[in-house]
């Protein structure tokens, strides 16, 4: 039989992670592999949502985004970063970040253009790539601080360089880039005439204190920044698929093409929500944050007792150790394997963020955003492991 399948997905993998979570079901494995909360949503959201489905709203809406929606995202950007978006020409609300991504890369990348991407990096960009005809060009974070090394950056960046992908607060090391380093990314930006693609799906959860920065709002970057966002990871709904991305308005004009002949809108009814949850107060914000360091402080003490090399994470809800010094014989599928199978305990093999072989095969991810009893079980579990 002819393979029927175009040549442009040669190359690409399925999802390591999704694979992640099909083992832990078939094994009874606790899942902090999939970047999902096992919690319950804010009720004020559900309830909105559903008084939105009753209330009627169950047909297309308007393809850019309801007003209502543009408008809350403009206000609360406005608000939390002191840079404002035209919620009429420079919002688009999109089906979740992943979306949001491809359309900002084929909006914006012509075949043989060089993406600069920063390693470890989230499964979505590669693909991403791949769709536009574009050609990555890897910059990495090297374990322990993970920090962006000024030279290696901009080592990277040339006359082919059409785009850079930054994901702050970082999926999977944690770490939340600061001004220093994005004010190294906008100097190349500007210098090499280039657009950055920001990945900001974190940005209300950062920890200790730090700052998000959108790298929007530094100095001239406005106009040459796509600013993605979303509400599944900080309202804890990733299954609503609901994203946004903010730019110029000759920018958000191709995103809209795209947006409108790929998916038309987003879920309207809970587009209706998320104008709700977007008006949670910020004391629910900071409440989460905090429930988010104690999450965070209890996965890093647990994996420290157990053996793992690990950093305390900056902000996002992963945590990358290094499993190296535990005396495993095997690299980071065989262990995550073992994990799964013998310890009970589902996490995503580093490998997995790294597109350069080699890399990430002492390393693995584990996604905190659990209930503490998922947490409790995650201890007794390692602790009878290392016994
Ligand atoms: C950095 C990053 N970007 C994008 C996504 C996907 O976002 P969405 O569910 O809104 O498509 C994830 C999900 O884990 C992520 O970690």
């Amino acid at each position: 039989m002819t393979d029927f399948t175009a040549s442009r997905l040669a190359g690409l993998e399925t999802s390591a992670i999704r694979t992640m979570t099909r083992l832990a079901i078939q094994h009874g494995a606790i899942n902090m592999a999939q970047g999902l909360p096992d919690f319950e949503p804010h009720p004020a959201i559900l309830a909105a949502a559903c008084e939105a489905i009753r209330a009627g709203h169950n047909q297309y809406s308007v393809t850019w985004g309801l007003p209502a929606l543009r408008e809350a995202i403009a206000q609360t950007f406005h608000r939390l970063y002191n840079y404002f978006y035209n919620p009429e020409t420079q919002i688009t609300v999109t089906c979740g970040v992943s979306e949001g991504i491809v359309l900002a890369l084929l909006s914006i990348i012509n075949p043989g253009d060089e993406v600069i991407v920063i390693e470890p990096l989230h499964e979505n960009y590669l693909p991403g790539i791949t769709f536009a005809q574009g050609k990555p060009v890897f910059v990495r974070l090297k374990p322990p601080s993970y920090r962006l090394d000024p030279a290696e950056l901009a080592a990277a960046f040339s006359d082919r360089t059409k785009a850079i992908i930054v994901n702050t607060p970082h999926n999977p090391t944690g770490r939340v880039l600061d001004r220093e380093e994005l004010g190294a990314i906008a100097t190349l930006c500007h210098k090499f005439d280039a657009v950055a693609i920001t990945d900001e799906i974190y940005d209300r959860l950062t920890f200790d204190g730090r700052p998000h920065i959108p790298l929007a709002t530094l100095d001239g970057m406005g106009d040459r920044t796509l600013t993605i966002g979303g509400l599944g990871k900080s309202l804890a709904v990733t299954g609503w698929r609901l994203g946004y991305v903010c730019t110029s308005p000759a920018m958000s004009e191709a995103v809209r093409k795209l947006h409108d002949f790929t998916t038309i809108c987003a879920p309207t009814p809970l587009q209706h929500a998320a104008v709700a949850a977007l008006g949670l107060p910020d004391a629910f914000f900071e409440q989460q944050r905090r429930e988010y360091e104690g999450r965070r402080d209890r996965i890093f003490r647990l994996l420290q007792q157990a053996g793992f090399g690990v950093q305390p994470p900056e902000g996002a809800y992963y945590l990358m150790s290094d499993f190296s010094q535990l005396g495993f014989e095997g690299d980071d599928w065989a262990f995550t394997k073992y994990l799964t199978e013998t310890v009970g305990i589902a996490v995503v093999p580093g490998s997995a963020f790294y597109a350069t072989p080699g890399l990430g095969q002492e390393e693995v991810r584990w996604a905190f955003a659990k209930r503490p009893e998922t947490l409790d079980g995650v201890e007794q579990r390692l602790r009878q492991w290392i016994k």
